[in-house]
C-alpha cells in the first residue's frame, strides 16, 4: 500500500484525539459552570460529541495500525489497494455527518450511538470493506496465523454484528418488549467494546511481539488461552451493564469471573514479556515500551476498581455515579489510548521518524500524562463517592447543594484535565506533525 492511506487513518485519528479532548475539557468547564456556552452546546449535547470523537479516535488509530502492521511490516500484499482508499473516505464523510446531525439536533439514536441511526450504514459499510481486505489478504498469504490475526479478524467480525445489534431496537416488535429491548441495547454496547478492545490487545500482542523480535510469542498457549477468554468476555462480558434488570444471576457471575480473568491474564503477558527483553530492545523501543508498562499499570488499577465495583453490593451504590465515568475512563484512557499511543510511536520508529522527536521532553509528558491521568481519575472516584452518599444516605439535602458541594472537585477534575490534555498534545504533536509531512513527501 504504497499509498499510505494507513497514514491519512492515522491522521485522521489524532485529529479526533485533538478534537474529542477538547470537547471532554468544555464539558469539565460546565460542571463548574452549567451555563458556560450552554446556549450554543449545552451539556447533554457535549457529552455525545466528546465520547463519539474519542471512541472515533481509538477506532481510526487501531484501523490505521493494522492496515500499516499488515502491508508495511509483513509486506503482504493487499487484496484490494483501493478499498482502504474507499473505506477512508466512508469515514471521513460519515464522520463529518454525525457532526451535522449533532449540530442540528438529530439525535434519535440511542446511548453511544445517538447519532441519526441512518449514518449506520456508511459506517457498516465500511466495516465491511475492512473486513473483506483483510480476511482476502490474510487467507490467501498466511498459514497457521498468530494470535493477532485471530484478534482483528473476530474484532472486525463482531463489531459488524454488534453494531446491528445494537439497532435492534428499531424493530417495532423489539420495541415492544421493553425488558428485552434494554437488555440487547447494552448487551451490544459491553460487547461493542469487547469487538475494539480484540483490535487493540492484538495490536498490543503485535508490538511486544515485534520488539521482542520472537514470532513464537504470538503463537503461545498463554496467548490463545487470552484469546479465547477475550472472545467469551465480548460475548457474555456485558452482563454488568444489566444490572438493574432482572436475569439470572449466574449469568452476571460466570461474566464477571471471565473479565477479571481476562486483565489478570493480560497483566501476566506484559509482566512476562517486559522481564524477557533485553535492555538494548528497551532502549530501542524506548517510548512504546513506556506505553506499554503504563497500560499494565492501568490494567491493575482498573481492575481492582472493576473487582470492588463488580461486588453487588457496592454496585448498588456506584451504579449511576462518576465511579462509572472513572471505569469508562481509565480503561479508555489509561488502556487504550496508551496502548494505540505505543502503537504509534512504534510505527513512527519504522519509518524512522525518530528524529523528530526531542527524546528526553517526550519522557517528561509521558511522566505528565500517566501522573494527571492517576489525579484525573482519583477525583471521579471521590467526585463518584459523594454523589452516592448524597443519593443513598441523605434525605434532606437538594440536588442543587450536592452539586454546590461538589464545586472544588470540579474546579479539580478540570485542572487534572487541563493537564493531562496539555500531556497529551505535547505528546502526540510531534507525531501528527511528521505523520502529515510523510504523507506530503510522496
Ligand atoms: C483520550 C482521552 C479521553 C477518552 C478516551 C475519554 C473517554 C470518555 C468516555 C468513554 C466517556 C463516557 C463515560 C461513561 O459513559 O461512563 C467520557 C465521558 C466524559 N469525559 Fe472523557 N475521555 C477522554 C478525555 C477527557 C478529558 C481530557 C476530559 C476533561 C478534561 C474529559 C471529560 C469527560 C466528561 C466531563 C465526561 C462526561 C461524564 C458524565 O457523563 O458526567 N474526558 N470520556
Amino acid at each position: 500500500m504504497k499509498n499510505k492511506t494507513y497514514l491519512l487513518f492515522l491522521i485522521l485519528a489524532i485529529s479526533a484525539l485533538f478534537l474529542g479532548i477538547l470537547f471532554g475539557l468544555l464539558a469539565s468547564l460546565q460542571y463548574i459552570f452549567p451555563e458556560f456556552i450552554k446556549s450554543i452546546i449545552p451539556f447533554n449535547e457535549m457529552r455525545p460529541f466528546h465520547v463519539t470523537t474519542v471512541i472515533s479516535w481509538i477506532i481510526l488509530s487501531s484501523t490505521g495500525s493494522i492496515y500499516f502492521y499488515i502491508t508495511h511490516e509483513e509486506k503482504l500484499p493487499l487484496f484490494s489497494r483501493i478499498l482502504p482508499k474507499i473505506h477512508f473516505s466512508i469515514f471521513l464523510a460519515t464522520g463529518i455527518a454525525i457532526y451535522f446531525s449533532f449540530l442540528t439536533g438529530k439525535t434519535e439514536g440511542r446511548e453511544y450511538l445517538s447519532y441519526s441511526p441512518i449514518l449506520t450504514i456508511p459506517i457498516l459499510l465500511g466495516w465491511i470493506l475492512f473486513g473483506i481486505n483483510y480476511f482476502k489478504t490474510i487467507l490467501k498469504n498466511v498459514k497457521n496465523w498468530p494470535v493477532y490475526y485471530w484478534m482483528w479478524g473476530t474484532g472486525i467480525v463482531f463489531m459488524i454484528y454488534h453494531l446491528c445489534e445494537a439497532h435492534f431496537w428499531m424493530i417495532p416488535s423489539f420495541r415492544a418488549h421493553f425488558i428485552k429491548d434494554i437488555t440487547v441495547q447494552w448487551k451490544s454496547y459491553g460487547s461493542f467494546v469487547g469487538s475494539w478492545n480484540m483490535l487493540v490487545y492484538g495490536i498490543s500482542i503485535y508490538i511486544m511481539c515485534k520488539i521482542k523480535g520472537d514470532e513464537k510469542f504470538a503463537r503461545g498457549k498463554k496467548v490463545f488461552f487470552f484469546y479465547f477468554l477475550g472472545l467469551t468476555n465480548l460475548m457474555f462480558g456485558w452482563a454488568h451493564h444489566t444490572y438493574i434488570i432482572p436475569m439470572q444471576p449466574w449469568i452476571r457471575y460466570v461474566a464477571y469471573g471471565i473479565s477479571m480473568t481476562e486483565w489478570i491474564l493480560l497483566i501476566h503477558i506484559i509482566y512476562g514479556w517486559k522481564k524477557s527483553l533485553t535492555q538494548q530492545k528497551k532502549e530501542e523501543f524506548s517510548i512504546a515500551y513506556k506505553f506499554l508498562m503504563i497500560a499494565d499499570f492501568w490494567v491493575f488499577l482498573n481492575l481492582v476498581l472493576a473487582l470492588l465495583f463488580s461486588i453487588p453490593v457496592i454496585n448498588f451504590f456506584t451504579h449511576g455515579t462518576h465511579i462509572t465515568v472513572a471505569h469508562s475512563m481509565g480503561t479508555t484512557i489509561g488502556i487504550n489510548t496508551s496502548i494505540l499511543l505505543a502503537s504509534l510511536f512504534f510505527i513512527a520508529s519504522r519509518l524512522k521518524l525518530k528524529k523528530a522527536f526531542p527524546i528526553k521532553i517526550l519522557l517528561k509528558n509521558i511522566k505528565l500524562y500517566n501522573i494527571s491521568l492517576l489525579l484525573f481519575w482519583i477525583i471521579l472516584l471521590i467526585a463518584g463517592t459523594k454523589r452516592s452518599h448524597w443519593m443513598y444516605f441523605t434525605k434532606s439535602i437538594q440536588f442543587s447543594e450536592m452539586q454546590d458541594s461538589l464545586y472544588y472537585i470540579y474546579i479539580a477534575f478540570f485542572c487534572f484535565g487541563l493537564l493531562l490534555v496539555t500531556s497529551i498534545v505535547r505528546i502526540v504533536l510531534p507525531l501528527f506533525i511528521s505523520f502529515i509531512k510523510k504523507v506530503k513527501i510522496n
